[in-house]
């Protein structure tokens, strides 16, 4: 059974993989891009997309102002920064507080994301990014995995850190290749 299921996730992260291509043909479309801009806006989007009532979360931005621009994919990123802040949302039914946080050192930024909800349950860590892997009644369960492959697709990483009934921090690290100030 585990080894089917293995089978089928590897099977379906090949789908996604597939499906990502598809919808991006050519390779990343790197842009000398401002990636406080970029965040700004994923953050504008998932308060556009709340339902009323479910907006009621503190939102804290902690913006390294050392980090220029440098070169990624800005339309990609902010679909990471999006699916990020909407599942740290989608954690704080009853409101909270989400902070978004970035750091710059040498050659990397780390961007964190984190959240005051109900946390990650330690049985499920190890899922979390696989393809269609929900815990949520209406959930596709995509929003991690294509996170996970557009970082990767950067050479950048990805960290989680959570704990239940405290709160969630996802850390992208990315290369700041080609940076301007
Ligand atoms: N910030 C978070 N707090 C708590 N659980 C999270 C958080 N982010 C992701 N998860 C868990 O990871 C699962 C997968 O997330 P995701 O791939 O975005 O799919 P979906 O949001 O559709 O469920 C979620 O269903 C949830 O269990
Ligand atoms: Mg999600």
């Amino acid at each position: 059974m585990a080894a089917l299921m293995a089978g089928e996730v590897d099977r379906m992260n090949a789908l996604v993989t597939r499906f990502l291509e598809f919808a991006r043909p050519s390779p990343l479309r790197r842009a000398s891009a401002d990636l406080h801009g970029v965040i700004s806006g994923a953050l504008d989007q998932v308060r556009r997309g709340l339902p009323p009532g479910q907006d009621s979360y503190r939102l804290e931005t902690e913006f390294d102002p050392l980090l220029g621009k440098f070169n990624f994919d800005p339309e990609l990123m902010e679909r990471v920064f999006f699916n990020l802040a909407l599942n740290g949302v989608q954690a704080m039914p009853g409101g909270g507080q989400l902070r978004i946080r970035t750091r710059l050192r040498p050659g990397f930024v780390d961007a964190e994301v984190s959240d005051s909800g109900g946390g990650i349950a330690s049985e499920n860590m190890e899922s979390i990014f696989n393809p269609f892997f929900t815990t949520k009644p209406d959930g596709v369960g995509l929003g991690l995995a294509i996170v996970s492959k557009i970082v990767d697709d950067h050479r950048g990483k990805i960290a989680v850190a959570s704990e239940v009934g405290r709160g969630t921090c996802f850390t992208v690290t990315l290369p700041v290749e080609g940076t301007t100030r």
